[in-house]
């Protein structure tokens, strides 16, 4: 199976995840894609989608879907989003799409993160993956500069990028992220860090890993 077909595998099997009446949590991506297609043929069993980018808010809007802001719900039951890492406690990496702080805060209004993912996002330990972390452009080299010192990444801007919210994106290469909860506590207390693209406290909960062999789930 290609790693297109085992997205739209899990995108398909996350439907199962959604509850009939309420408003799901949708998040941003070429597997969260496959998911948003899956879910419009559910469309009249919803109450509508919070959304966690201007790409996925107009690709549920072209099904039809009802798109909610985010501060006219109080909480959801359930978030689907994919990653770019995972690892197997069900911390993530996120952002390569540059759109971790919406998909943060729409985590954080949810009760549980459903990760779908292919086979190959699935890590022993979190950060080969270049960490996405959205900043205040005026402080970009400052933190780029506390990364190098802290925990020995090297911090480069995404050329060409500018977010939802009108900041620049570092990725950070070379970083072993042996504690992630600890990492992202310490990262987003520095100034002009918006979002930091790893996921501990608003980890997965499950995970619809696709494989070759069919969808794996994994509880964490
Ligand atoms: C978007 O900002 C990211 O967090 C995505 O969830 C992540 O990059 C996974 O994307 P794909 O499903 O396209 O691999």
């Amino acid at each position: 199976m290609t790693q297109d077909e085992l997205k739209a595998l899990v995108g398909q099997a996350a439907l199962a995840e959604v509850v009939p009446g309420t408003v799901v949590g949708v998040g941003t991506g070429s597997t969260v894609n496959c998911f948003i297609d899956a879910l419009a043929t559910m469309k009249d069993q919803i109450a509508g989608a919070v959304s966690s980018s201007v790409k996925s808010t107009e690709r549920l809007q072209a099904h039809g879907i009802r798109v909610l802001d985010a501060n006219e719900v109080e909480s959801i039951p359930v978030y689907i989003d994919g990653a770019d890492e995972i690892d197997h406690h069900g911390n993530m990496i996120k952002g390569g799409g540059a759109a971790l702080t919406r998909e943060k805060i729409v985590a954080d209004l949810a009760q549980r993160f459903v990760c779908i993912a292919d086979a190959s996002k699935l890590v022993d330990a979190l950060g080969r993956f270049p960490l996405p972390v959205e900043v205040i452009p005026m402080a970009a080299a400052q933190v780029a500069r506390r990364f190098g010192q802290a925990y020995g990444g090297d911090a480069r801007v995404r050329e060409g990028v500018v977010t939802d919210n009108g900041n620049l994106l570092l990725d950070v290469r070379g970083l072993s992220i042996t504690d992630p909860a600890a990492m992202e506590a310490e990262v987003n207390q520095w100034p002009g860090v918006v979002t930091v693209g790893v996921f501990a406290r608003h980890k997965a909960r499950v995970c619809l890993l696709g494989t070759p062999e069919g969808v794996k789930t994994l509880r964490f």
